[in-house]
C-alpha cells in the first residue's frame, strides 16, 4: 500500500515492504538534511504538541522546512484555546482547515486516531500517551538497517520502562514485521511490557524472554534499546520512587558485550546510560537522533505523493 495521503497512527499499519520503501527514500534525503529541496512548496504542516517534545517536534518542523514547506505550531496547551476550554476535536477541525498535514502529540491514548477521524488531511501520531509512537519506531528501524545492513537475524534487548514507554511498544510492533532472532525484554518487575504487546509477539511466534536484568545474555545482544523511566506517566509518585535509577548501562556491563553491539535510545536520557558510554563506539543514539530529519523528510514526501528523484 502506498504512503500517499495516509494517516500514520501505528507502525502496525505498515508492511515490511512499506518500511523498506521509506528507508530507501530516507537514504535519498541524507544529502538534503542541511539543504533545501523544494518538494513541498506551498504546503503547511500544523505541529500540535500538547505534550513536551524536543526531537520529534523539531525534526518534523525542520523536515517540512527543508522540503520547502511551511509550519504552524504550538507546544503545550496553555498557549492555545484548549486553556479556555476548547475541546480537542474543535482544535483539530480548525487545524485541518488551515494546514495540509497535522502532527499531533497528546497524553491521551487514541488522541491521534480521533484526530485522524475528524481531519480530512493526513494526521501523523507524534506520540499518544503510553500507546504508540510510529515515526520513532520507523526511525529506530532505519537506524538499525543502516548500522547493520539488516534488521533480520539480530538479537535485541529492549530495556527500561517497558510498561509506559510508547517507543518500546512501537519498536516491538515494528520488529515483528521483520525476523528478529530473539527479543529480550529487560525491566524492573513493576515495569514489564504491556500484555497486549506480549500477546502480539506470541501470536506471531517470535522468540522472546522477559528478564529483570541482563544476567549472562549481554554477550549475545546485537542491539540494545534503552528507554528512560517515564516519570510523568506514573499514577502514584511513590511508585516512581521505588523504581527510579533501578538500571544503569555502564562500561563494566558493556565490557562483556560483542564489539559490534550498538546502543539505541529515543532520548531524552536521564541516568539510565552512564555518560562514559557516550564516547564509545557502542553509542548510536546521537546518530539515531540525527536520522530524524531525513527520515521525516522521506515520510512527508511520500505522504504528499511527490516523486523523487
Ligand atoms: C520519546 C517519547 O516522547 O516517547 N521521545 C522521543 O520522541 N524521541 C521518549 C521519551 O520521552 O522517553
Amino acid at each position: 500500500m502506498s504512503f500517499k495521503n495516509r494517516d500514520i497512527i501505528s507502525i502496525t499499519d505498515f508492511s515490511r515492504k512499506d518500511l523498506i520503501e521509506l528507508f530507501k527514500r530516507t537514504d535519498l534525503m541524507l544529502d538534503y538534511r542541511k539543504n533545501r529541496l523544494n518538494l513541498l512548496e506551498g504546503k503547511i504542516l500544523a505541529s500540535a504538541f500538547f505534550e513536551p517534545s524536543t526531537r520529534t517536534r523539531l525534526s518534523f518542523e525542520t523536515a517540512m522546512k527543508r522540503l520547502g514547506g511551511d509550519v504552524i505550531s504550538f507546544s503545550g496547551s496553555e498557549a492555545i484555546s484548549i486553556a479556555k476550554g476548547e475541546n480537542l476535536a474543535d482544535t483539530i477541525r480548525m487545524l485541518d482547515s488551515y494546514a495540509n498535514i497535522i502532527v499531533i502529540r497528546h497524553k491521551y491514548e487514541g488522541a491521534a486516531k480521533l484526530a485522524a477521524e475528524i481531519a480530512e488531511c493526513p494526521v501523523i501520531n507524534g506520540g499518544d500517551g503510553k500507546h504508540h509512537h510510529p515515526t520513532q519506531a520507523m526511525l529506530d528501524l532505519y537506524t538499525i538497517w543502516k548500522l547493520f545492513g539488516k534488521i533480520d537475524g539480530l538479537n535485541y534487548a529492549i530495556v527500561g520502562d517497558l510498561k509506559y514507554a510508547r517507543t518500546a511498544a512501537s519498536l516491538v510492533l515494528g520488529l515483528i514485521k521483520f525476523k528478529p532472532q530473539k527479543i529480550y525484554l529487560i525491566s524492573p518487575p513493576q515495569l514489564k511490557m504491556k500484555p497486549e504487546i506480549i500477546d502480539t509477539i506470541e501470536k506471531y511466534g517470535f522468540e522472546y524472554e522477559e528478564l529483570n536484568d541482563f544476567g549472562d545474555i549481554i554477550s549475545t545482544i546485537d542491539v540494545m534499546y534503552v528507554t528512560r523511566i517515564q516519570k510523568e506517566r506514573f499514577p502514584d509518585p511513590m511508585e516512581y520512587e521505588k523504581v527510579k535509577g533501578s538500571y544503569n548501562i555502564n562500561l563494566k556491563l558493556i565490557s562483556k558485550a560483542k564489539e559490534t553491539l550498538r546502543i539505541l535510545h529515543p532520548l531524552p536520557k536521564i541516568d539510565e546510560i552512564d555518560l562514559a558510554i557516550d564516547q564509545t563506539k557502542f553509542a548510536a543514539y546521537f546518530t539515531q537522533a540525527a536520522f530524524g530529519v531525513p527520515l521525516r523528510m522521506a515520510l512527508l514526501s511520500l505522504i504528499f505523493g511527490v516523486k523523487f528523484p
